[in-house]
């Protein structure tokens, strides 16, 4: 297996992701892809998919393309929670599959992820799963193929997966090496049928994904080159609007989610990610457009960073210039700019553009702050100022 074209001819350093191959049909390869990662013999593996599954219209393709193959069919919906994981992991020991294999949105293959480590977890319970969180996961997990179906997260190319603990009201990642999958089929005919709304969340988890691993302080330049490749594109289906892509469209969209994966892999995200997440636990939003939402203000924040208020040792100018990188490459002139085409995007997409959070603003905003995510971002964030960039948020941007 190799590397195709498409990602070798940017570039950039691949040796650190999965082995991954790419292109419209490679997921008919599943089967062989599976018996090379498992080892000797016809592969044994637990295909893990989420409920909208049976609806999709790729699935004979996948299931075609997996013939072959001794399989058995677990049904991971929604998103993470550390009992859905326990679930998935304690399913994983049972039927002892040589690999676990991941085919849909960002949820689907953090819950594929994380219930590969758990199955060889001595303790598996929801509370062994928030320890592992906080400590972070060592060890081997069971082999994993990421299938993505939706255009977004980059799952298939991270070593964390996120698992919501919306009892706790807390978004918790697992962490470790062992989380990054084996290999990756990124096939854009998967994205064919996905819903307008979901697309639209995805599409918005690229763009805050690309430009956030692109400024982050924890960065370097090879995040930076893959974060905005992202943005270069998603440039086209990005002007576009959330409408169904055609061919050349979902493979721009498969190849920005995988680059944003490599960028946030290496830099992490920064602010936006760290205010999506209570904006995702207390209302609801879809994590994409819960980025977006901020994505415009945040990026005029950071643009106006001093020598006084710069987390990047690289220094204040280095931020400005990685901040219009980004605008150059998603072809947007200015922060405002970026913020009116986020909000037109929403629009087109029958989801909310603009959200008063009134008295609850300052404790989102300590919320946000708990999250090491925060830490990321290039300049300081001052609380007060963040109170007013949410306030704000519903408001024209200037
Ligand atoms: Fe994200």
């Amino acid at each position: 297996m190799q590397e195709n074209g498409s990602l070798a001819s940017t570039g950039h350093c691949l040796a650190s992701g999965p082995a991954t191959v790419a292109g419209a049909g490679e997921v008919s390869g599943a089967g062989r892809l599976a018996a090379r990662v498992a080892g000797a013999g016809p592969a044994r593996a637990l295909l893990v998919v989420g409920g909208g599954f049976a609806r999709r219209p790729w699935r004979s393709r996948v299931l075609e393309g997996l013939a072959g193959t001794s399989l058995e069919v677990a049904v991971h919906d929604g998103a993470p929670t550390p009992g859905s994981v326990v679930a998935l992991a304690a399913h994983a020991r049972r039927y002892r599959p040589g690999v676990i294999i991941g085919v849909g949105g960002g949820s689907v293959i953090d819950a594929a992820k994380c219930a590969a480590i758990l199955a060889q977890t001595p303790a598996l319970d929801t509370g062994a799963v928030r320890r592992l969180c906080a400590d972070g996961a060592g060890g081997q997990g069971l082999p994993v193929i990421a299938i993505p179906t939706t255009p977004g997260t980059g799952a298939e190319a991270t070593p964390f997966a996120t698992i919501w603990d919306t009892g706790r009201g807390r978004k918790l990642s697992l962490r470790g090496a062992a989380l990054l999958p084996a290999a990756a089929i990124l096939d854009p005919d998967l994205l064919a049928g996905l819903p307008g709304a979901q697309l639209a969340s995805c599409m918005l988890d690229t763009l805050a994904q690309g430009m956030e691993a692109a400024w982050s302080a924890a960065g370097d330049d090879t995040a930076s080159a893959f974060g905005q490749a992202a943005l270069a594109e998603l440039r086209g289906p990005l002007g576009a609007g959330p409408r169904p892509p055609g061919a050349a469209e979902r493979r721009a969209l498969i190849l920005a989610g995988h680059y944003s994966g490599r960028a946030i892999a290496i830099a992490g995200t920064t602010l936006c990610h760290a205010l999506s997440y209570p904006l995702t636990l207390r209302y609801g939003l879809a994590h994409g457009h819960a980025c977006g939402l901020t994505l415009g203000r945040v990026l005029a924040y950071n643009r106006a960073v001093s020598g006084g208020d710069c987390a990047d040792p690289r220094g204040p100018a280095r931020v400005r210039q990685v901040t219009d990188a980004c605008l150059a490459a998603v072809g947007a002139a200015g922060p405002a700019e970026l913020s009116r085409r986020v909000a037109g995007f929403l629009a087109a997409a029958g989801l909310p553009a603009s959200t008063d959070f009134g008295a609850a603003t300052g404790s989102i905003v300590a919320d946000a702050l708990s999250y090491d995510r925060a830490g990321n971002n290039p300049r300081r964030p001052d609380p007060g100022v963040l109170v007013r960039l949410l306030t704000a948020a519903h408001e024209p941007h200037q």
